[in-house]
């Protein structure tokens, strides 16, 4: 999570998809805001515990604006419900400073970014990014129906029209999202990037694999994940500070460690963000992260304790 925080206040907020607000956010000091790179977001501080990260979906050369786009999310922790019901123009947030999980490969000669519902975020200032700097790319923008679908206003308006599609499960058969009809042939300069929710992005990722596009140009950021914290129970121990801890069934490693008093700093709590990553000394992680990459996974040096577990009876971390 950023250390650093900005205080920025909103300068509009629009509605312009059922359950989707839109935030514009200004420096409340009136100075530029950091520079962002595509793909970039931020951590939006909603209250005490409450840190949710959201993509900056706004034109990466503009330091005047950053834009997010939220989804009221079913069955929302806090986060998206705090912004739908409390976040109105004028207010004042704390957010932290642009980091990127979810890089443009710079040397990429073709780019196709491939969006479902609010996870067209990332995808939209990649876009916007691509088509400032004439490069090749295609941004498919995949939705329930008109309705639920932000961003048209921009997508369908120059630079970006002659660059999108849009693929809406409610409309004709020919215009939704097919593979391998919408995605090039696998090339070595060509880069598919995906986000949405976890359904999807196995779908899209799935069929890219199947169509032969290699993993390492494959890029992919969740947004949602559902924690699975079933499976055995283990002990954790501690190699700094000397202490132990049986991990039961269904309990995250985060809550089984502040109930010994060892607290591990988190924000999603779902295995996306990164936050709470510890270093695992010995014993091999049960990784249910959406998080670390397959060779982090492998390496299994490193372990996210909201989400993930043990698959040997002992876990050392270098706490
Ligand atoms: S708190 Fe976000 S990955 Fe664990």
């Amino acid at each position: 999570m950023s250390e650093q925080t900005l205080d920025v206040v909103v300068v509009s907020r629009s509605e312009p998809a059922e359950d989707i607000v839109v935030l514009d956010l200004a420096a409340a000091a009136g100075a530029s805001l950091p520079r962002f790179e595509p793909g970039a977001h931020v951590d939006v501080h909603l209250g005490p515990d409450l840190i949710r990260q959201y993509s900056l979906c706004g034109d990466p050369a503009d330091r005047s604006r950053y834009q997010l786009g939220i989804l009221l999310a079913a069955g929302s922790r806090g986060g998206s419900a705090a912004i739908h019901r409390d976040v109105h123009a004028g207010d004042h947030l704390r957010i932290g400073v642009p980091r990127n999980l979810f890089p443009l490969q710079a040397a990429a000669s073709k780019t196709i970014l491939i969006g479902g519902g609010i996870g067209v975020t990332p995808l939209l200032a990649m876009a916007r990014h691509c088509a400032a700097h004439a490069k090749d790319f295609t941004l498919h923008y995949c939705a329930r129906s008109r309705a639920k679908a932000a961003f048209l206003d921009v997508l369908e308006a120059a630079p970006l029209a002659a660059h999108s599609c849009l693929h809406l499960d409610d409309g004709p058969e020919a215009q939704r999202f097919l593979p391998e009809r919408d995605l090039p042939a696998p090339a070595a300069g060509t880069h598919l990037y995906v986000c949405g929710p976890a359904g999807f992005m196995e779908w899209v990722i799935g069929e890219a694999h199947r169509l032969g596009h290699p993993e390492a140009q494959i890029h992919r950021e969740y947004f949602e994940a559902d924690v699975d914290t079933s499976g055995d129970a283990f002990e954790v121990k501690l190699a700094k500070s000397g202490k132990s801890v049986m991990v039961p069934a269904g309990v995250p490693i985060v809550k089984a460690l502040a109930e010994i008093g060892v607290k591990v700093e988190v924000s999603c709590e779902q295995g996306i963000c990164g936050t709470c990553m510890c270093t695992a000394l010995e014993g091999v992680p049960d990784h249910r992260d959406n998080y670390l990459t397959d060779e982090e996974k492998a390496a299994n040096d490193q372990i996210l304790v909201c989400c993930s577990r043990s698959k040997t009876p002992t876990l050392v971390l270098d706490l």
